[in-house]
């Protein structure tokens, strides 16, 4: 393994395969005009909304918004892993996998060896639970907050023994070994009291009880450990490593994922053991974070399952200030069809205390008593302001603009502005021109990614990004690479990447450009930018792509020009500078 597959070589695979032979093979596909279609695998539905092209050698869910390559469809479908999945697709086309001769271990897919290394340790940790001499305390404890067996098992719940040293000494033999332990997050090196001995690590996870944490693949990528009874801290979750991100994962996701799909809705909580409590009452739709905030990665695969999410907290304080949290960053995600509820529990409880004392039917009922996003919002907002007078129905107005106008055009947004209308008196007119004076910015300002596969809008450079995409041929109008290659902003090397794959290539595949860019951490917008929905008819793409391939170089010169006006303010260009500077003036000057 420690040999790396060539990038060439995937490209080569994802070109020769023919996804609807591959998925054909698990679901059978009927062909509907260019397309073809089958009722998803991944959620469950009665008239089908799978669709898979073989022009772009790339499927798609209308239904649930699963996407991928075929590559993508073998792990998501079949749970193998990115290399598992080459392997049968290589041998299904009759190819052999070359691996890049002389790549030391050092160069080899970081990933894959921490993957490795985790998921023996998340073995080990089971074990342990079964097996050590002092799990007794650890099953005892689970008993206690009335945890049974199976449900254990079923969370592949662990144990860490108290010592310094037992899972280093398990796994951490040789020097690289030890390396990829402290990589994964699973020992440190730092050394408080001589306590890494002659290894020069220590176990990380020690006297606790192991939640192992999947990506949304099913992969061990972290885990969450809870002390044993009382003790500080509570939990200690693995610190970020290239392959946990705390931000982008959600505890249970691929365990759930099935059961969202058919809810059409997802329940997020904010510990482990309400995930595991409410399972054990049948309620197998919950997804915790981990410790920290929502964000809005957490969100969109979400709302790619199903189109509505509900956020459980706490009724305290404490719970109301994170679902605010929740809330703002849900504004711009808000499309239509897609819908946000919350659920405040009484003060003192958190789902798994009340799901143990009412049972699931009575947890059911208060999911379905939710409170909707737009009430919440503006129940929080009037809160804050003496609605009985003219000046707290204006700071209301103050205070809810801002967050209205970051919803995308929606049916929502339009009854937002009907019922701040009808709460301050305001005329809807009169909001509206409110906002567009720039009395609150249109948007928040730097958010990084779009939104989702099917409307509102994106930047110019995503919107590039999709058309090239969708289309490939269109790298082909690209004329000068070298002055796109001046654009400098987060993304823009994934374009010129692409249209540096796109040109002078036949046979480039929406497929194949996804592959390419497989290891990119944008590599899920690029998803859903392949799927996205750009409104444009089929004689027109040329010209759009152009325009906006145009705009993006204006945008960067006018950057640049700006860049040198300030530094001709302060007298410190060079002569190229200056050079430079007129003929950018020189061509803005032109019509
Ligand atoms: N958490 C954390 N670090 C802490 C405390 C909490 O990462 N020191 C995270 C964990 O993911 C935990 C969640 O926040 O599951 C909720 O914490 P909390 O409400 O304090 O605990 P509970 O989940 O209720 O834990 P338990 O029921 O085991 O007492
Ligand atoms: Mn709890």
């Amino acid at each position: 393994m420690a040999d790396r597959i060539p990038n060439s070589f995937i490209d080569e695979l994802v070109g020769r395969v023919d996804i609807v032979e591959v998925i054909d093979r698990s679901v059978p596909l009927t062909r509907k005009g260019r397309e073809y279609l089958a009722c998803c695998p991944f959620h469950d539905e009665k008239t089908p909304s799978f669709t898979v092209s073989p022009v772009k050698q790339f499927y798609y869910c209308f239904g649930c918004g699963a996407s991928g390559t075929a590559i993508g469809f073998l792990m998501d479908y079949s749970n193998l892993s990115f290399l598992e999945a080459v392997e049968v697709l290589a041998d299904s086309v009759g190819l052999a996998i070359p691996r890049e001769p002389g790549s030391s271990p050092k160069q080899a897919d970081p990933p894959m060896q921490l993957l490795e290394i985790v998921g023996q340790a998340n073995q080990w940790f089971q074990h342990q639970l079964r097996k050590h001499p002092d799990a007794d305390t650890a099953v005892s404890y689970l008993k206690s907050r009335g945890l049974v067996g199976e449900m254990a098992a079923s969370f592949g719940i662990g144990f860490a023994p108290d010592s310094w040293n037992a899972l280093t000494d398990a796994l951490g033999r040789s020097l690289q070994q030890r390396e990829q332990m402290a990589k994964a997050g699973l020992v440190a090196q730092k050394d408080p009291d001589g306590v890494a001995g002659d290894r020069g690590v220590y176990d990380r996870f020690r006297g606790r009880i192991i939640f192992p944490i999947e990506d949304y693949r099913g992969r061990v990528v972290g885990f969450g450990g809870r002390i044993i009874g009382d003790g500080e801290p509570k939990y200690l979750n693995s610190p970020e490593t290239p392959l946990f991100h705390k931000g982008a994962e959600l505890y249970a996701l691929h365990r759930a994922r099935k059961e969202i799909g058919i809810r059409q809705r997802s329940l997020v909580v904010e510990g482990y053991m309400d995930v595991v409590g409410l399972a054990q009452y049948g309620i197998d739709y919950a997804v915790a974070t981990l410790g920290t905030a929502t964000t809005r990665t957490h969100l969109q695969r979400l709302f790619r399952l199903a189109p509505e999410i509900i956020f459980c907290f706490d009724g305290d304080r404490a719970g109301r200030s994170a679902a605010w949290k929740a809330l703002q960053v849900a504004l711009p995600e808000m499309h239509d069809k897609r819908q946000i509820g919350f659920l405040f529990l009484p003060d003192g409880e958190d789902p798994d205390t009340i799901v143990r004392s009412e049972g699931g039917d009575a947890f059911q009922a208060r999911v379905d008593n939710r409170t909707p996003f737009s009430d919440f919002l503006l129940d929080h907002l009037t809160r804050q302001v003496d609605m009985n007078h003219l000046d707290g129905k204006a700071k209301l107005v103050s205070l809810a603009l801002p967050l209205v106008s970051q919803l995308p055009d929606s049916v929502m947004k339009e009854m937002m502005f009907a019922r701040l209308s009808a709460l301050s008196g305001l005329t809807e007119i009169q909001l509206k021109k409110a906002r567009s004076a720039n009395l609150v910015p249109p948007r928040a300002a730097g958010r990084k990614a779009g939104p989702g596969p099917d409307s509102g809008q994106i930047s110019p450079l995503a919107s590039a990004t999709s058309l090239l995409l969708q289309n490939p041929a269109l790298g082909a109008l690209v004329a000068d690479m070298d002055e796109l290659r001046r654009i400098k902003m987060p993304g823009s090397e994934i374009l010129v990447g692409m249209i540096g794959l796109c040109k002078g290539k036949e046979g480039q595949t929406t497929a194949r450009l996804l592959e390419a860019f497989r290891d990119s951490p944008h590599h899920e917008y690029l998803e859903r930018l392949a799927v996205r929905a750009n409104l444009i008819d089929e004689d027109a793409l040329e010209s759009q792509f152009k325009d906006t391939i145009s705009r993006l170089l204006e945008n960067q010169a006018a950057q640049h020009r700006m860049a040198l006006l300030e530094k001709a303010r302060r007298n410190m260009l060079d002569p190229a500078e200056k050079e430079e500077l007129a003929r950018l003036l020189q061509a803005r000057a032109k019509p």
